[in-house]
């Protein structure tokens, strides 16, 4: 709901750049079935190998349409998310919310091309890494000791501009943390941080 409250704009610019990002990437395949279907060409007028070739490329492009990653929808603010043992402020949890929680939390807004293979698998492996190295909805779940260190790491992360991932924010334009942004959320993150439990 809180992603709602994210200004027209910028969603109908988001939407513009996962379009534009489309064609790019349609562009780039139509090219190599170009290279591959004419390939052969250059070495003889090979039908029969072509026409192979792209049968090929069409049936293994469908069969893995059926093998779909699992999902991650499951629930953000459980018994288990962060807001149980740390403070988060609204203006923390927002940016939280559209920047971070599509790969740090436990449900994933998902857009549309995620139901494409191999894009999904993509996706996935990026959620699943994300997910396993900082989960806000199961925070509550680590020990006092690895608390504190995310909370160390996540204000670094955000200093060296390593998050949210920049292939993410490539599409996500809403999701690019500006100056003030950034200072709220290492300002909360070292806040957090008790330098003695190392
Ligand atoms: C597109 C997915 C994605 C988004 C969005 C994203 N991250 Fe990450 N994050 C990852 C992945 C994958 C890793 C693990 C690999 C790595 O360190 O690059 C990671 C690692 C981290 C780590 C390091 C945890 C550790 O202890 O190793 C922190 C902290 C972190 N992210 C914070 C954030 C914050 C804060 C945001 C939002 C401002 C954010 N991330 C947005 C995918 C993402």
């Amino acid at each position: 709901m809180l992603r709602e409250s994210t200004n027209r704009k910028s969603q109908t610019q988001n939407s513009l750049f996962q379009i534009l990002y489309c064609l790019t990437l349609v562009d780039s395949v139509k090219k190599n079935c170009f290279f591959i279907i004419y390939a052969p060409y250059k070495f003889e007028n090979n039908y029969v190998f072509k026409k192979k070739i792209l049968i090929g490329i069409v049936a293994l492009l469908g069969v893995i349409q059926f093998i779909k990653p699992e999902r991650n929808e499951g629930e953000v603010f459980g018994i288990n998310h962060i807001s149980n043992v740390i403070t988060v402020p609204a203006d923390v949890s927002k940016i939280l919310v559209v920047s971070c929680n599509d790969c740090h939390s436990n449900q994933t807004y998902y857009p549309w091309y995620a139901n494409i293979q191999p894009l999904a698998w993509w996706l996935a492996g990026h959620v699943n890494d994300g997910k396993k190295h900082l989960n806000f909805s199961e925070f509550a779940t680590y020990s006092a000791k690895k608390q504190n260190h995310k909370m160390e790491e996540i204000a670094e992360m955000i200093e060296k501009h390593e998050m949210p991932l920049g292939s993410y924010t490539l599409v996500h334009t809403d999701a690019v943390l500006n100056a003030e942004q950034q200072r709220i959320l290492i300002d909360w993150a070292k806040a957090n941080y008790k330098p003695g439990i190392e």
